[in-house]
């Protein structure tokens, strides 16, 4: 690949954002976000909504070419919808939690905005991911314009505070972990996610070190203090008890189970058997490494998750050397998580046995498809932000070289099939917007990497 096709394909540039203008949805005269997907040939279901997960890349490449305004009234919208008081019925949303999407409507006379916290969607799950990535793009939205007085406004302080409430309230675990049901997530359908998934920690991660940026003044004293209480055990959890390379499947492979007290080593009691390790021996590349999907009791997924692992990168969650190791992972097997599409949502497929117990036999999520092992070129933007964090861009040029390639052609896919992601998707939806914003901003990034700190943090220093 040469180097100067990154800055090439200006009509398909060109083209996409055309795609992107058309997605804008307007509430009251004013550009409040974009819809998922402008296929026109299917049932849109809820794709004719804006999701607060989906609305992310575009609103940071807005936010790049200086269109501020549509994320501030996103922003400012959204915060409206949040709840602000307690709930008796257990089948309303709770107190400070996000939606994860909305449309405007009209009843003719006035045009108003209606959210779905899950109660619509599809199995009724839970969006946890939209509160933190609410938190994010707020935080996003500061670094770009370093307007600081929309993050400091009364009604903003609240909603960050609400959402932390709801992230720091006491409950039955005692990890500094966040415990969530299945579904919860980008992942929105049952895969044996429930628990602790590493994309919720990535973005949980994410949104306390934001919070920490944004909370000012009186009356927000405790939960400071509760997110400097939290991040140091946050962050060592998840470096020491997620990895996965040589040295820790060694480990592994040697502990022993049903220790007792405070010496235990295997202090999730992993019972040895549950683990792939001739697969992950043979997958394993020198060099490279991975945090792990999930750590819970008796619990450690080893599948890879790309959100997870990407935005541990990105957001300086994941020491300097395991990021150099997950690219190292992510370079030897090129094949396998990027292959004709970048990137897998997770590696690999549960098939057989697995694929019908864990995901209920779901037609949608059958092995190499949709969440279960698809290629989805969303993540291609999170995919450039970690080479360039982490100084390997070749990986994120080869990534836009083999998006670009296709996208366009295949009419930008939601999602691709295949061990490799030679197919599109089967029930997958076409001009979905936020594959169109992905590649938009891995070249934005790739081209402009002093945009970066918009999402990175710098390392954390525990005070
Ligand atoms: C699918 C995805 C979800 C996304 C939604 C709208 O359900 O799994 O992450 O937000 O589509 O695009």
């Amino acid at each position: 690949m040469q180097l100067n096709e990154v800055t090439t394909y200006q009509d398909l540039d060109k083209h996409a954002w055309e795609e992107l203008e058309k997605s804008i949805i307007y509430y009251q005269g004013y550009p409040v976000g974009a819809v998922a997907a402008l296929d026109s040939t299917v049932d849109a279901l809820n794709y004719d909504q804006c999701f607060i997960r989906d609305f992310v890349p575009s609103a940071l490449l807005f936010l790049m070419k200086g269109r501020t305004e549509i994320v501030h009234n996103f922003l400012e919208e959204t915060l409206k919808l949040q709840p602000k008081e307690d709930q008796s019925d257990a089948y309303k949303p709770g107190k400070g939690l996000m939606p994860a999407s909305f449309k405007v409507v009209s009843n003719g006379v006035k045009e108003y905005l209606e959210a779905d916290f899950g109660e619509h969607a599809i199995a009724r799950v839970t969006p946890v991911d939209a509160s933190l990535w609410w938190i994010i793009l707020l935080r996003a939205y500061v670094v770009a314009t370093k307007d600081y007085s929309l993050a400091y406004r009364d009604d903003f302080q609240q909603g960050i505070r609400l959402i932390l409430e709801l992230c720091l309230a006491p409950r039955f675990d005692m990890y500094p972990t966040l415990l969530v049901p299945d579904g919860a997530c980008m992942i929105d359908r049952r895969l044996g996610i429930y628990g602790y998934p590493l994309e919720i920690q990535s973005l949980f991660y994410a949104a306390l070190r934001a919070s920490r940026e944004l909370l000012i003044g009186q009356g927000n004293e405790d939960l400071v203090i509760a997110i400097d209480n939290r991040l140091p055990l946050l962050i060592a959890h998840i470096r020491q008890h997620y990895w996965m390379d040589f040295r820790h499947l060694n480990a592994i492979y040697h502990y022993k189970g049903e220790e007792y007290g405070k010496d235990a080593v295997n202090q999730f009691n992993i019972y040895v058997d549950s683990l792939p390790y001739h697969e992950l021996a043979r997958w394993l590349p020198k060099g490279g490494g991975y945090l792990a999907g999930n750590v819970g009791p008796s619990q450690l997924d080893t599948r890879f998750f790309s959100l997870g692992n990407l935005m541990a990168i990105i957001t300086d969650l994941a020491t300097e050397e395991q990021s150099q190791a997950i690219m190292t992972l992510v370079e030897q097997r090129w094949e396998d998580l990027v292959g004709d599409m970048p990137m897998k949502i997770v590696f690999p497929a549960l098939e057989n046995e697995l694929y019908k117990s864990i995901t209920g036999c779901d037609p949608k999520n059958i092995p190499w498809s949709y969440h279960n092992g698809g290629n989805w070129p969303v993540l291609t933007w999170m995919l450039v932000a970690a080479s360039v964090k982490t100084n390997r861009t070749e990986l994120g040029q080869g990534a836009i070289a083999i998006a670009q390639a296709r996208l366009e052609d295949d009419e930008w896919p939601e999602y691709y099939d295949g061990t490799k992601g030679k197919l599109i998707g089967k029930y997958s939806r076409k001009y979905q917007i936020w594959s169109i914003a992905g590649l938009l901003l891995a070249k934005e990034i790739m081209n402009n990497p002093q945009h970066l700190p918009l999402i990175s943090f710098n390392s954390f220093i525990a005070e």
